[in-house]
């Protein structure tokens, strides 16, 4: 069977590069095009590669950079396409490519909260994926689906199993997210050199908005979860993976044990579908005293595929019915391209790539 051809917007940036080297070699997809801003175009992404970790495969070294337009997308029979772009550049050419029958997979924020726009993680919310029904551009087969911001995405999966087995009401965490997560070139290494900046714009606001309609129920649209995250979010010079401390007050007295269980045992619909880069263990629960960290367990998750996909728990602790724990994740991959392809997968196991 042919792969299902796609292409990676803002091929060059810190998600594009991730969403390049988890497709290059990927069992369903093959990479078609690669968009990149005007003052790239033309160019070959070998010249800004940054992923020491991953050879570009030579196929895609050799490939030129497009501009970002449509008709780049129809000549080369785009199937779906992947954006790593900005914000404020990807409301309107993700939906332009949705109205012209491409299905979207978006990191950005752009759509995140349309009510209509599904925003994904398939191990949390599979069946938010059918919002995608309720696009305008479903009539000609386009849609958009969003995954969450990388620091939530990261919180989501041990929330899950907890939210469904106990009676939660409030969510605190502070957060020290890693220089990555800023885009590239990101903070100016005069500012975070031996140094934390307590603020990263907006992202404290966004990670209760968005967990809200993550954990909401699908009836007419999502009702919204009444769960509130308060996050206190921090940039640290790590250069990738969000480590998050996690309190979260419980109604009744829980062992640790326990609570290590719910968080181990959980499997989701990722799993159950055994998707290409679903990791077999979705909440790793690390013994050690002191993990998760970032240099040792960022790229947790198996198969090689899954690398990076699972988030790994340490320190778990019940003390006066409040537990605590520390949760870590890559942001670039499970936070990031390593989330929107999970997507893809689902809705590709789904149908709605046919
Ligand atoms: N980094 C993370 O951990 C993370 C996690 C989740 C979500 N996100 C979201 O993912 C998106 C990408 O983030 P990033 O960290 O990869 O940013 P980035 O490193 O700054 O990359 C941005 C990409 O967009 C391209 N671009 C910029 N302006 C453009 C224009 N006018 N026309 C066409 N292409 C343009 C850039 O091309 P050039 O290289 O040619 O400038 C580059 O390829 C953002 O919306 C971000 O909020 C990021």
């Amino acid at each position: 069977m042919s792969k299902v051809p796609v292409a990676v917007l803002g091929a060059t940036g810190n998600i594009g590069q991730r969403f390049v080297s988890l497709l290059q070699d990927h069992p369903t997809f093959e990479i078609a095009a690669l968009a990149s801003s005007e003052r790239k175009v033309g160019g070959s992404l070998k010249a800004f590669w940054r992923l020491d970790d991953v050879p570009l495969a030579p196929h895609v070294a050799s490939m030129e950079l497009q501009p970002l337009d449509l008709g780049v997308l129809r000549k080369h029979d785009v199937v779906a396409a992947f954006s790593g772009l900005p914000s404020e550049i990807a409301g309107d050419i993700e939906m332009d490519a949705a109205r012209v029958g491409v299905r979207v997979f978006s990191n950005a924020s752009a759509h995140r909260m349309d009510p209509d726009v599904p925003l994904l993680v398939p191990e949390v919310n599979p069946n938010h994926l059918r919002l995608v029904e309720r696009q305008p551009a479903f009539r000609e087969g386009g849609f958009v689906v969003t995954n969450p911001n990388c620091s939530i995405t990261g919180l989501a999966l041990p929330l899950k199993p907890l939210v469904d087995s106990l009676d939660l009401t409030d969510v605190h965490v502070a957060t020290y997210q890693a220089l990555s997560g800023a885009g590239y070139p990101g903070v100016p290494s005069l500012d975070i050199t031996a140094n934390v900046i307590p603020f990263i714009e907006g992202e404290e606001e966004k990670m209760r908005r968005e967990a809200k309609k993550i954990l909401g129920s699908l009836s007419d649209g999502i009702l919204p979860s009444p769960i509130d995250v308060w996050a206190n979010c921090a940039r640290v010079a790590v250069r990738d993976g969000h480590l998050e401390a996690v309190s979260i007050p419980l109604k009744d007295e829980i062992p640790a044990g326990e609570i290590a269980h719910l968080l181990s045992s959980f499997r989701g619909e990722a799993q159950v579908q055994q998707l290409p880069t679903a990791p077999n263990q979705p909440v790793i629960v690390r013994a050690e005293a002191n993990r998760p960290q970032p240099l040792l367990d960022l790229m947790a998750g198996e198969p090689a595929r899954a690398r990076g996909m699972a988030a790994t728990i340490g320190r778990i602790r019940v003390v006066e019915r409040v537990v605590r724990f520390f949760v870590l994740s890559h942001n670039t991959i499970r936070g990031g391209a390593g989330g929107s392809v999970l997507n893809a997968e689902f809705a590709h196991r789904r149908g709605y790539l046919d």
